[in-house]
């Protein structure tokens, strides 16, 4: 069974082909570099930019698979949340291609699927499991009883972690997004230099806010001459990765022992941070600790075609798809 899985929910159109489970035959992520020069996403350029790049992506990925239109089965496409802008065009598309070749449209939640992106690469994890979602626009502790099972634990209060590592690398400079450009300059700074706070680490609930200890590096940035901002950004970068992760991998890990689960997830486009993972899974010797390829990590059309397979029984005919700018996992 050949899966199309479309992602237009924020600033990446991608479009991937997966055979049955795992065989992933194509996987084509466009990302906008329209949003660069503003330091974040515009939700009109993304729209227009999904618009323009949605067919090429298509192309290209039926050429990369060697697979004609005809062969594809069932179609994913992110029905929420994002941008609803954005999603639309997703959609329509979709849509489209569903009425073209009288296939059904499996509507997907974007945050399942950066979890359900695990089984691509790892078809069994030993469930329950605490799953880890960081990204742009999401910070998410969710228990996995079973795929398709979820209860959220807990979120963030204010930004996401990525929206952090987003705002703190703009603030110093390194444009858009944030988060590889601080784990690279972090490499070459001191994680102690600077005692960032680390925000809600003994709060005694799982929440997560993000949003002060980017008014910290703020701070720090503004009581201070450019220059010495700028030979000192590799430790400012360190700190302040150092608490972040801090944060996440202390919250995470009591999760998982107070839930007694065998694994621990890692998703979303911040699970690509190396030191995040290391402490992780430093911290959890006896779990299993586990993460996404970093390009089934950041938004891509993969997870949103595994995640179609594991809900095919969800799907709809055209005329019945809706896009939602919030919706709780399902
Ligand atoms: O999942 P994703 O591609 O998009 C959303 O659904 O939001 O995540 C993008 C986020 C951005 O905020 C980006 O800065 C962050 O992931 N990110 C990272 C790293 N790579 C991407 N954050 C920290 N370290 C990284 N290496
Ligand atoms: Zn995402």
């Amino acid at each position: 069974m050949l899966t199309l899985g479309i992602e237009t929910s924020c600033d990446d159109t991608s479009i991937a082909l997966l055979e049955d489970e795992t065989d992933l035959r194509a996987n084509v992520v466009s990302s906008q570099i329209e949003h660069a020069e503003y330091g974040g996403v515009v939700p009109e350029l993304a729209s227009r930019a999904h618009v323009s790049n949605v067919l090429p992506v298509f192309e290209h990925a039926l050429d990369q698979a060697g697979a004609r239109p005809a062969d594809i089965d069932l179609i994913g496409v992110t029905h929420a949340p994002g941008l609803a802008g954005a999603l639309l065009v997703g959609g329509a598309f979709a849509q489209g291609l569903s009425l073209a070749l009288d296939r059904p449209i499996v509507p997907v939640h974007h945050l399942e699927a950066h979890m359900v992106a695990i089984l691509l690469e790892h078809p069994v994890v030993r469930l329950p499991a605490v799953a880890l979602i960081v990204s742009g626009g999401h910070t998410l502790l969710v228990h996995v009883r079973g795929w398709r099972r979820y209860e959220v634990l807990g979120r963030t209060r204010d930004d996401a972690a990525g929206e952090a590592f987003d705002k703190v690398g703009k603030l110093l400079g390194l444009g858009f997004p944030g988060g590889p450009a601080i784990e690279r300059e972090a490499r070459s700074g001191d994680p102690r230099a600077i005692d960032f706070p680390r925000p809600m680490l003994d709060s005694g609930d799982r929440d997560f806010s993000f949003s002060g200890l980017k008014t910290s590096v703020l701070q720090w940035v503004g009581e201070r001459e450019p220059a010495e901002v700028a030979a000192r950004r590799p430790d400012v970068c360190a700190s302040f990765q150092a608490a972040v992760v801090e944060v996440l991998v202390e919250k995470t890990a009591r999760a998982a022992e107070t839930l007694e689960v065998p694994s621990v997830i890692l998703a979303g486009g911040v699970a690509c941070n190396g030191p995040l993972r290391e402490a992780l899974r430093a911290r959890l010797a006896d779990c299993e600790v586990v993460w996404p390829s970093p390009i089934l990590c950041t938004d891509n059309g993969a997870m949103i075609a595994r995640t179609a397979v594991l809900r095919a029984d969800e799907a709809v005919r055209p005329g019945e798809f809706d896009v939602h700018a919030s919706l709780p996992l399902p």
